[in-house]
């Protein structure tokens, strides 16, 4: 494989990993070389979506080791979406002996190009021979990864959406579950048709307030002050979020983590108070926003604004490359 030109997840790497629950507990842990695996038809992940799963990344830092970004966040994030979905909890020693067994073998896979990374895929679904709507008894935990290089080559374009609806009150939004991305593939759809990377999600309800996007959260730099809307059970709590707070935190930053509406973001715009706007996500790390559609409007963004941004980009990434000293201790060793 070419680490230089790498197609996004088209190639998978040698092993994954597996174990089953069966009603009582886990068993049969095992690697395997990757395979397809073979399904019941009346298998429930695949009617009614009981099915769940995870995105980090692991990085070689100069010396040649493979760091994983803070995997203990994804673990604990898994089963908190396992407990929404009615699915059972995974045991830590699973998850994290279990990737890092993986990681070990296919060390190989992790590239060292500049910009790429091995993208890992923890995922759970359902596996019970049964068509009725229910919760099923038994279950199967995979771990699969792939070489990725940048998500979002260039700065995106954005529309904020007013008809469709990611999330609401007492929904899913904040589980990682696969119907949350089912759900969203058609207005995505209609937007990248407008000519837009993606959408930005406004509150189910009313659609006055920003929430997120489809697979990053979203953050405003206003008169110096980084605004981002608190996670709660409609938005996913992001660990680039997380970490992004922490850094801006630790520089002295000014932060608001609150409600943030639509109306003052175009205010901020017109006012010419809007300094950044980006999505932050394992996929895409920071992606700058270049345009903002809304309405009948699209606002473009003055670039050379993205001070803040461009300077989280070039931290998080000297992190996760063991450039820099890992003072928040979010490397995981291999
Ligand atoms: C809906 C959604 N929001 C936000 C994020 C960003 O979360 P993280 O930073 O943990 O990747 C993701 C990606 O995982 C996502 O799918």
């Amino acid at each position: 494989m070419d680490f230089h030109h790498i197609d996004f997840a088209k190639q998978y790497s040698d092993h994954m990993f597996m174990a089953d629950y069966d009603g009582n507990g886990w068993k049969d842990f095992r690697i395997e070389p990757y395979h397809n695996i073979s399904l019941s038809p009346a298998n429930p992940a695949i009617h009614y979506g009981q099915s769940i799963f995870e995105g980090l990344k692991a990085y070689k830092n100069p010396q040649n080791e493979v760091l994983i970004f803070r995997p203990q966040k994804n673990f604990a994030r898994m089963n908190i979406s396992a407990a929404r979905m009615m699915m059972p909890q995974i045991p830590e020693a699973m998850f994290m002996d279990g990737m890092h067994q993986l990681i070990d073998l296919d060390r190989n896979w992790v590239p060292d190009v500049e910009g790429t990374s091995l993208y890992i895929r923890p995922f759970l679904f359902a596996t019970d021979e049964y068509i009725g709507v229910r919760p099923s008894d038994t279950f199967k935990f995979m771990i699969i990864t792939c070489p990725v290089g940048a998500y979002y080559a260039k700065p995106v374009k954005v529309k904020i959406e007013e008809h469709y609806t990611r999330a609401v009150k007492g929904g899913t939004g904040f589980a990682k579950t696969a119907g949350n991305y089912a759900a969203s593939l058609y207005p995505a759809h209609q937007a990248q048709k407008e000519g837009y990377d993606q959408l930005i999600w406004t509150d189910g309800q009313f659609h006055q307030h920003i929430e997120e996007s489809g697979t990053m959260n979203i953050m405003f730099v206003i008169n110096d002050t980084l605004i981002t809307a608190p996670v709660g059970d409609t938005i996913l709590n992001g660990i680039t979020r997380d970490s992004v707070l922490e850094l801006a935190r630790d520089w002295e930053m000014k932060v608001e983590v609150r409600p943030f509406e639509v109306s003052e973001l175009i205010a901020a715009i017109e006012n010419n108070t809007l300094q950044e706007a980006f999505g932050v996500g394992t996929a895409a790390t920071i992606a700058h926003i270049e345009v903002i559609g809304y309405r009948d409007t699209d606002y473009t963004l003055d670039l050379n604004k993205r001070q803040f941004s461009t300077k989280l980009l070039d931290t998080l990434n000297d992190i996760r490359y063991g450039k820099t000293a890992d003072k928040f201790g979010w490397n995981y060793l291999v």
